[in-house]
């Protein structure tokens, strides 16, 4: 089928996006209210930018009553009644379950901490500590909010990196069996990433004849 995008309706190109951008990494984000509360929350609208700088994004929709999720308000610069900061640990299979329940929508003035079986670590550069279970974590401060329509694109440059000493060895590369990372499916539905294949990047310099290519 050929599908407009702007013929469906919300709900309908959410689930064709969640089902077909698979598997989707999973930003757990801890962040800090003025007020000094901890918010804990997961993203999957959630990539890399970029290595130099460090750089990641996730996108965050409105609440349900057009509001700014708490997540948002507190990333958002100081200028704009936010802390700028924020740390993005990852989802990882020791604590998937309370990934998906850090969803629950809690009042701003509360933290999710208080509810889920996990703790807090004091972080090194910025205020919003990160989840001590969590093996990775990006200490991020706001780079630029991106406005597309009713998401926000939150941009931020890695200030610090903490990472479990086991995963990494002496030339950089993270154990990917010991991260145990999850990716978000669609719906309720995740992944594991430890059944992998290796394909070296490249084609070799034969071109296909005309009768092998297709139009
Ligand atoms: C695995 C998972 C991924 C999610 N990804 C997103 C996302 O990318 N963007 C978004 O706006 N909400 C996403 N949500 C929903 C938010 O986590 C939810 O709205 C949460 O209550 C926001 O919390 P906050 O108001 O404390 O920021 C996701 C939920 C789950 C369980």
């Amino acid at each position: 089928m050929e599908i407009d995008p702007e013929s469906l309706a919300s709900g309908d190109r959410y689930k064709l996006l969640i089902g077909s951008v698979v598997p989707r990494p999973i930003a757990f984000v801890s962040s800090l209210s003025p007020q000094g509360v901890v918010n804990l929350a997961p993203f999957s609208y959630f990539n890399a930018v970029g290595h130099s700088p460090l750089a990641l994004m996730f996108s965050v929709s409105k609440k349900p009553n057009k509001t700014d999720k708490d997540t948002l308000r507190n990333v958002r610069p100081v200028s704009e009644g936010g802390m700028g900061e924020y740390v993005i640990n990852l989802a990882v299979e020791s604590y998937i379950q309370q990934v998906a329940e850090a969803a629950e929508p809690i009042p701003y003035s509360e933290s999710e901490f208080d509810y889920l079986d996990l703790s807090t670590a004091p972080s090194k550069v910025v205020r919003p500590p990160r989840v001590a279970e969590s093996p990775v974590a990006f200490e991020c401060k706001t780079l630029q909010i991106v406005p597309i329509g009713e998401f926000s694109i939150v941009i931020g440059q890695v200030v610090h990196l903490f990472i479990r000493d086991e995963l990494v060895d002496e030339r950089h590369r993270v154990n990917a069996d010991r991260l145990s990372a999850v990716g978000r499916m669609a719906g309720y539905d995740y992944c594991y990433t430890h059944d992998r294949f290796t394909i070296p990047n490249g084609f070799s310099p034969e071109k296909k004849s005309d009768s092998q290519r297709s139009s």
